[in-house]
């Protein structure tokens, strides 16, 4: 069996699950460490309208079995707004150094409170500030309202900003809790792609397919995948 790590090709034998080797292509770029953010991945949601909107998001955890990934985001954001609405989401990331892509189709649901409050407890302060006092996605008369805006939330929990939103007034660590408005979604892939570079453009793809069903708030049963080598 190929590794997924060194592999400059895709097996011919297909893998019978590609999150797997998703999963292994994230690690490899996040060990290099030769780009600022590996984890970076376009996320692009899709209103009520069927009009598409993209943006960076950072994913935070992959769970190749039985496979979802969770990114953090404001719940009141734009695309908290529309996975309301629609929860299809489509997934991009790309590595130019190691020539790779993966493409993910899924179901974003929000990932469970406890989950995204461990999450938050490991952010630095200065995360979890900006967290709380922002309202992501909404108008915003000027930069000093929105400093204005987080001194006071955090003013309101007792914290003394100093100087500017990045200092303490005092020598006090902030325990801030994480806001009801702000945590993770799962994205429970249905459809996954991966694509790796090949000489002269003639790329290497397969497609894996598998249906996927809601079976609580957070979860989803899964079928097996179902994987189809496509032309480049
Ligand atoms: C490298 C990079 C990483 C980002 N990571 C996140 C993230 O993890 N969560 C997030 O909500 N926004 C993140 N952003 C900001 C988003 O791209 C976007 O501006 C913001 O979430 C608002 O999007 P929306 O109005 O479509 O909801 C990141 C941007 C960049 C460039």
């Amino acid at each position: 069996m190929s590794d997924p790590r060194t592999a400059t090709r895709l097996p011919d034998q297909l893998p019978d699950d590609p999150m797997h080797w998703a999963d292994v292509w994230l690690d490899d770029a996040q060990a290099e460490n030769d780009q600022p953010n590996p984890n970076s991945m376009t996320l692009v949601t899709v209103n009520n309208e069927g009009r598409p909107s993209a943006r960076v998001v950072l994913c935070k955890q992959f769970v190749a079995n039985p496979g979802y990934l969770v990114f953090y985001t404001n719940y009141r954001s734009l695309k908290a707004r529309e996975i309301e609405e629609n929860a299809d989401v489509a997934i991009v990331f790309h590595w130019d150094k190691r020539g790779r892509q993966i493409r993910l189709q899924g179901k974003a649901v929000k990932s469970p409170d406890l989950e995204s409050d461990h999450y938050f407890a490991t952010r630095h302060w200065g995360a979890q500030l900006g967290a709380l006092g922002s309202d992501q996605s909404a108008n915003l008369d000027s930069r000093d309202a929105l400093i204005t805006q987080i001194r006071d939330r955090a003013s309101a929990l007792g914290i003394a900003l100093g100087e500017n939103t990045q200092t303490l007034a005092s020598n006090d660590t902030p325990s801030i809790q994480r806001p009801q408005h702000w945590g993770g979604f799962r994205v429970w892939a249905y459809s996954v792609e991966l694509w790796k570079d090949g000489k002269d453009r003639i790329h290497d793809r397969a497609l894996w397919t598998r249906d996927i069903q809601q079976t609580s708030d957070h979860d989803f049963s899964v079928s097996p995948w179902i994987g189809n080598r496509l032309q480049p």
